[in-house]
């Protein structure tokens, strides 16, 4: 058993993060190297992920980037093998990579078609990366660490995986569209799979849901998001570090087929 001090410490530890050039995995990236374990940061965005790495000046020797596409069989197969190659083992899988439909300053996109014109195309697309997406990334981890004969795995879905969007919250005729519902319930389902399946194997897998964080979002709907929350506010960035380093570490070894929820309250009620 660890020291208490020792127990969320990831020395040793490979850890490979998609989704590293988004908003959480970026974060998570920076968290994890801070708990001492070795990172591979991967994203379809590879010019993003490199640019994190720059910013990290010092710290940089325990940390690689890579470029995936997880919609591609092929070429996750390649980055779990690059990884495994370059860092000699895969510990522990984060899959933060998903397509996640933003309402902040920073992305005054294109939500307003209705749920009765929703583009198949796209219904088709985002199910690609937020399901399937994950399927592979769990299935190329899960070879390496059935091969090691241990892992851990943690799969990122969201409230909406649980309850569905408040569409009062996103004004002005714009909706959280019906995949993203969908994909992070779906989630959640293979979450629990994927536990089962690895029955009575030292190969655990657990989700990780959080609420809405806060980041440059339109006084507005911050304030119609909070009053929608038991806490009254949107998250900090910061607020999922703990629940991360929790799951990545041995203080959740009891854990499997679980869904973390860090969420200010929002589903409570
Ligand atoms: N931000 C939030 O408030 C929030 C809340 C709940 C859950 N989540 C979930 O957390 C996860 C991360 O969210 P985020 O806010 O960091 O999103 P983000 O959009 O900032 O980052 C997602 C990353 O995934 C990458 N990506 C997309 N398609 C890819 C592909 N085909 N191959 C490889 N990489 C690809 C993007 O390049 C991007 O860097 C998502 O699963 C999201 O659904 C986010």
């Amino acid at each position: 058993m660890s020291a208490v001090e020792d127990i969320f410490d990831l020395k040793e530890k490979v850890v490979l993060v998609t989704g590293a050039a988004g908003l959480i995995g970026s974060r998570f990236c920076k968290v994890l190297l801070g708990a001492h374990a070795s990172v591979a940061a991967a994203d379809l965005n590879v010019q993003k992920v490199n640019g994190m790495l720059e910013g990290l000046g010092e710290n940089k020797t325990r940390i690689s980037g890579f470029e995936v596409d997880i919609t591609s069989s092929s070429s996750v197969q390649k980055l779990v093998e690059q990884v495994h190659a370059e860092f000699g083992a895969l510990d522990v899988l984060v899959h933060c990579a998903a397509l996640d439909p933003k309402f902040d300053q920073d992305h005054k996109n294109n939500h307003h078609v209705s749920f009765e014109d929703f583009p198949l195309e796209m219904w088709q697309q985002a199910l690609d990366v937020n399901l399937t997406g994950a399927f592979l990334c769990v299935q190329e981890a899960a070879r390496v660490m059935k091969a090691q004969g241990k892992g851990n795995i943690i799969l990122i879905s969201s409230i909406y995986g649980m309850v569905a969007p408040d569409q009062r919250l996103y004004q002005a005729g714009s909706f959280k569209p019906p995949y993203y519902s969908v994909s992070k319930a779906g989630i959640l389902g293979l979450t629990r799979y994927v536990a089962a399946y690895y029955a009575n194997s030292s190969i655990r897998i657990n989700a990780l849901s959080p609420g809405g964080i806060y980041n440059n979002h339109d006084k507005e709907f911050d304030e119609a998001y909070s009053s929608r929350s038991i806490m009254g506010r949107m998250a900090d960035i910061s607020e999922l570090d703990g629940a991360l380093l929790f799951l990545a570490s041995d203080a959740s070894s009891y854990m499997t087929g679980a869904n973390l929820v860090v969420d200010g309250g929002w589903t409570a009620w």
